[in-house]
């Protein structure tokens, strides 16, 4: 940075710079005391100066004054806010702001302010829009030239509608007359300009890289998050080596959350954040500090927080990974942001649980390797027979195929229940344009398969692949019309244990049914089958389930918590089994047996009819629980339960279940329907004739909203059996 844009700078800045120096493990302490004298003789001139800013324009009348529009993308005058068809536009001050959106992206204009003095070291404005330069930009006009130049940043996914300071250092143009000139030149795809708050100032707003050093001292960093303020670029660094390097939406002031960093592997060592880019005012670093237990509200006891449902403690989830049963754990390894509320930041989060209702999260399992080389989706198997060699000690290793962005399909393994894992030194193992390996053992040919998603020549497919000992792979066979997440397991046939179907799925649920020799898979029918309804995908089954159990777990896709310091959930855990329907052989889905340890109080009704307006005698109150029902039309048009507001409906007519807007077709066999509704604290899930169809809905019931009632409408419902419970939290005494 140039010496004359320090004098700009702020003096927390400056104090922050000379307590690190100060704090340096300096050899030449002379050296940092005439550096830290320094800085303080330029912060004292900086603030010294401290004259007013000169605004030239906050753009908060009904029209530009004298300023010059030319064009038809600035409009007749300052917009108030977003325009129709443009995203949440964000970070202006006041009411008005000058957004080039008029008339869609490829409207074009300029905009020019009149001639003023520079009076002032630095310009400033708001900023957000099109990074396109030249194209959708700020000028500063001095002789009839620009002279300075900014754009947008768009930094975010569908272009960034956000505006946030940035700033000119003029110090060198005082006294000359400029202009300012706001140009959207672009057509032909996304981008324009958003200003706001232009004004002459002695403080220049822009952002710069910005620095901390502390020793880590206790076991997680908190970090302040703030879900739509400007991603950083944030790097953890001991001896100049990058440790954790990430994107974070870091709070400049009151944090929506405190997401954390776990230090436990840094004890004692002294470390360093770096920050792309800060506004140079920013007191976001000075916010960090490091504590023994996670910040904010006690994990778990938030108001929206799945009290049965799997959530992390704070950032986001999406695709179960990883599912490996061992000496009397479930693993639940998981797709994870620990740094964001969306999507972002590769990491294999853990949990385990004795049950599938009760979970610990472990530390992360798997941090990306740099940035950029994220760990996406994959699963786990143990490797009984030490096949792969990777075995240290008594018990067989877990090993774990996942994707490395920045690599291919990789190898890991774990001599310590999954706790930590070793990079297989030769990965990746399988390169390919694709990703999310599924591992299985084929007892019959006594060899690994690796399904895994597959593109090639502008089909999508699942590939497999053969191994004898997980880290060589020969590729065999593959079968288009598959998209992400694949998965591959053979189930009995309605109970029989000597016939079995294999079944092969990718992340939308939707199935095949078949054969798999080993290489090959072999459809029974050209058309998939669709169980899963609502909010769910990619989801993947246990491997090594004990006896022989095929318990399935799915990411309840779009269920959002907001004002949490979490986001999205994992579906119930469901046992898969394949049954005789009318229409053939179908798999079915039901939540596993554990749940019932939830149950708490009950209430249940037989052979009863109900009317309409008759609703359920004795209601219950309560956020969490479990209905069973066994039920048939006696008139009725539709019927269901209101669950805290929420209606979940079954239409006689059109044969099916509804919810929010979701629905699953299911019809009544011999004239009764079986339901099976869980409900959770940001879900509904259904579960129809004992698992035939599942519907997975996410619900935000309000606070004040607690009861569950019947109801019937145009006829009346004969209840067969009809119980319901109160669950409790699978939190609650852990
Ligand atoms: C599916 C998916 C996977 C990928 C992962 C990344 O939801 O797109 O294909 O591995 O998510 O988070």
């Amino acid at each position: 940075m140039p010496l004359n844009q320090r004098v700009h700078i702020h003096p927390a800045v400056l104090t922050r710079a000379a307590h690190l120096i100060m704090n340096a493990p300096s050899t030449r302490p002379a050296l940092a005391a005439i550096a830290a004298l320094v800085l303080f003789t330029l912060a004292t001139a900086a603030w010294a100066a401290g004259r007013d800013d000169i605004v030239i324009a906050d753009f908060e009348g009904k029209d530009f004054g004298a300023w010059q529009a030319t064009g038809t993308a600035f409009g007749q005058g300052p917009a108030r806010g977003t325009l129709p068809g443009q995203m949440t536009v964000e970070g202006f001050q006041g009411q008005g702001l000058v957004n080039s959106f008029h008339g869609g992206d490829d409207s074009t204009g300029t905009l020019t302010s009149p001639p003023f003095r520079i009076e002032r070291r630095a310009i400033n404005f708001l900023i957000g829009g099109g990074k396109y330069p030249g194209e959708t930009c700020i000028n500063l006009v001095v002789d009839g030239k620009p002279v300075r130049t900014a754009t947008g940043p768009n930094d975010r996914p569908g272009g960034s509608e956000r505006l946030d300071w940035q700033g000119w250092n003029v110090a060198e143009l005082e006294g000359k007359n400029a202009s300012i000139e706001i140009v959207d030149k672009r057509t032909g795809g996304w981008g324009h300009i958003n200003v706001d708050q232009i004004a002459q100032s002695d403080r220049l707003r822009a952002e710069v890289p910005a620095h901390r050093e502390l020793v880590a001292e206790a076991r997680f960093l908190h970090l302040p998050v703030k879900t739509g303020a400007p991603k950083r670029r944030m790097s953890l660094s001991g001896d100049g080596t990058v440790l954790r390097e990430f994107d974070i939406e870091l709070a400049d002031g009151t944090p929506d959350f405190w997401a954390f960093c776990d230090l436990a592997p840094f004890r004692g060592r002294r470390l360093m954040i770096d920050v792309n880019a800060l506004p140079v005012e920013s007191r976001a670093l000075d916010a960090i500090t490091q504590g023994d237990e996670i910040k904010g509200a006690p994990v778990y006891s938030e108001a929206h927080r799945p009290q049965f449902h799997f959530t992390s403690r704070r950032g986001w989830l999406n695709d179960p990974n990883g599912l490996v049963y061992f000496r009397g754990e479930y693993h639940l390894f998981y797709q994870h942001n620990p740094y964001g509320w969306d999507w972002g930041n590769m990491h294999w989060g853990h949990a385990v649980s004795p049950d599938l209702v009760h979970w610990k999260e472990l530390p992360i399992a798997l941090y990306p390797r740099q940035y950029g080389d994220w760990a996406f989706s994959g699963s786990a198997v143990v490797d009984h027979a030490n096949t792969g060699g990777f075995q240290k000690g008594d018990e067989p290793p877990l090993v774990a195929a996942f994707t490395s962005t920045g690599r291919g399909e990789c190898i890991v393994f774990s001599n310590d229940r999954g706790r930590t894992w070793t990079e297989y030194e030769k990965n990746p193992v399988v390169k390919h344009q694709g990703r999310d390996p599924r591992l299985l053992w084929h007892e019959p040919t006594k060899r690994w398969v690796m399904a895994v998603y597959d593109e090639l020549q502008e089909k999508r497919w699942i590939a497999f692949y053969t191994s004898a000992d997980l880290k060589s792979w020969e590729f065999r066979s593959r079968i288009d019309g598959f998209y992400e997440c694949p998965d591959l397991f053979a189930l009995t046939v309605a109970g029989n244990p000597s016939v079995r179907k294999w079944v092969l799925y990718a992340a939308d649920g939707q199935y095949l049914l078949g054969d798999f020799d080993g290489t090959t898979f072999q459809p029974d029918s050209a058309g998939k089958q669709r169980l899963w309804y609502g909010n769910f995908y990619a989801a993947q089954t246990y491997s090594d389930s004990p006896g022989g159990r095929r318990v399935q777990v799915g990411w309840g896709t779009g269920i959002t918590f907001p004002g949490m310091p979490f986001n999205q959930q994992m579906t119930v855990p469901c046992t898969l089994t394949l049954r005789n329907t009318p229409d053939g052989l179908r798999m079915h889905a039901e939540p596993v047996d554990e749940i019932a340890s939830l149950r708490g109080r009950k209430r249940a009704w037989t052979n009863r009819t109900v009317a309409p307006g008759d609703g359920l005698p004795d209601a219950i109150e309560g956020d969490l629980f479990e209905i069973r029902a066994d039920l048939a039309a006696d008139g009725a048009s539709a019927f269901g339960f209101d669950v805290r507001g929420v209606p979940v409906v079954y239409d006689m007519k059109k044969r099916e279940l509804a919810c929010q807007g979701k629905t699953a077709p299911l019809a009544p066999v011999d004239g009764r329907v079986r339901l099976q509704v869980l409900v959770d604290r940001g879900s509904i899930e259904v579960f129809g004739n004992g698992g035939q169809v599942a519907l997975s809905v996410g619900v935000t019931p309000a606070d004040d909203q607690r009861t569950l009632t019947f109801f019937t409408r145009d006829g009346n419902v004969r209840i067969h059996a009809l119980d319901v419970f109160a669950l409790k939290s699978a939190w609650d005494g852990r």
